[in-house]
């Protein structure tokens, strides 16, 4: 069976661009067709400045958003990543099957160090390896395909690179992987400036949808959504960038296409109305079954360790045969 592995990082809360970008065809496709492992990645919250009680809650409450989004613990595998040692184990021999220059090659790198830098922070060295680590996420599982929105997908390559790479020398231990990204909404934009992504980590929230905001606090920043100067509505994310993001929203959450819905609408505030009523049409349910799980977190915890305990089933034997084949003695 297909097998499909993806994580979120419980860096900040999940924002609209998590849930259109990758959450939502998890739930509505991917524990459906495959075999799926969803992954909260906290051992990759830990390459910036973090706060280690915040770091400890907002895995649980990611976990619990997940279930509350509608992944189903009887169709797929939810675990959190520093539960199963594999992960850091893996990790390892990807360090040692990548190069600098190809870690350092990475734009999500970039940005984020140049960030941490202006900011008078120094640069931990696990955000230049971050992508040995998510490289070994995906390939302890002989992953097929990683859902996820286009900020990854250049993680994703490198996986795949890394998988080859390792076969060619080592032997075929590794299946590789593939990236796959959402029809529309594979890059929600930030509501105040439609020409960066909307992040969980920004400092600036007023662009940023969170699925736990309160519905006034969703329509108002929908309503306050930075559009661009002219009044037709028109689809084209060079020269109307605002725009065309509220559209991509709508389209994403009422299953349309953002080409057709430009026409439907006459003014900048009758499109962010639309919008503002289809993203809350959407959270609805989602934090209605938050709160129903929050009140419940023993069966969240068990969700989570029965979770690990599968995963570690399926990393292990793989994780060992990498071990045995990069000349590393097996233990007797
Ligand atoms: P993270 O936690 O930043 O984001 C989780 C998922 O949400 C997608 N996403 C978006 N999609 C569309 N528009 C946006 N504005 C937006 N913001 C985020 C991301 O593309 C991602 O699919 N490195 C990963 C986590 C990770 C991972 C993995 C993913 C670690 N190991 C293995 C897949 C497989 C990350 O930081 O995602």
């Amino acid at each position: 069976r297909r097998r499909i592995f993806s994580g979120i990082k419980p860096s900040g809360h999940l924002t609209l661009g998590n849930y259109l970008g990758a959450v939502r065809r998890w739930v509505q496709e991917d524990q459906y067709n495959a075999d799926a492992l969803f992954c909260v990645v906290d051992l990759h919250a830990l390459t910036v400045e973090h706060d280690p009680a915040r770091v400890r809650r907002l895995t649980r409450q990611a976990a619990t958003l997940l279930l509350a989004a509608g992944l189903d613990p009887e169709r797929c595998t939810l675990f959190v990543q520093s539960h199963v040692d594999e992960h850091a184990r893996l990790s390892y021999l990807m360090e040692c099957t990548a190069t600098d220059g190809e870690m350092r090659r990475m734009i999500q790198y970039k940005e984020k160090a140049a960030r941490e830098r202006s900011s008078g922070t120094s640069v931990r060295l696990s955000l230049l390896t971050y992508p040995a680590l998510m490289a070994a996420d995906i390939l302890a599982y002989g992953t097929h395909e990683v859902p996820v929105g286009d900020d990854q997908t250049q993680h994703v390559e490198l996986a795949r690179d890394l998988a080859q790479r390792f076969n060619q020398r080592y032997g075929p231990v590794f299946t590789v992987p593939r990236a796959t990204n959402p029809r529309v909404s594979a890059r929600v934009m930030d509501l105040q400036d439609p020409t960066s992504k909307m992040g969980k980590s920004h400092a600036e929230t007023a662009g940023i949808v969170y699925l736990l905001d309160e519905p006034e606090a969703v329509r108002k920043k929908i309503m306050r959504a930075v559009t661009d100067s002219g009044t037709e509505v028109r689809y084209d994310r060079t020269a109307q960038p605002g725009v065309a993001n509220l559209l991509d929203v709508l389209a994403s959450c009422t299953d349309g296409k953002p080409e057709v819905l430009a026409g439907e609408f006459t003014s900048y505030g009758a499109l962010k109305k639309a919008t503002a009523e289809a993203v809350l049409e959407l959270l609805r349910p989602v934090r209605a079954r938050h709160a129903e799980l929050c009140a419940d977190p023993s069966y969240v915890e068990g969700v989570l360790r029965t979770g690990a305990e599968r995963a570690r089933g399926l990393a292990r034997p793989r994780v060992d045969e990498a071990y045995a084949a990069i000349g590393l003695l097996p233990p007797a």
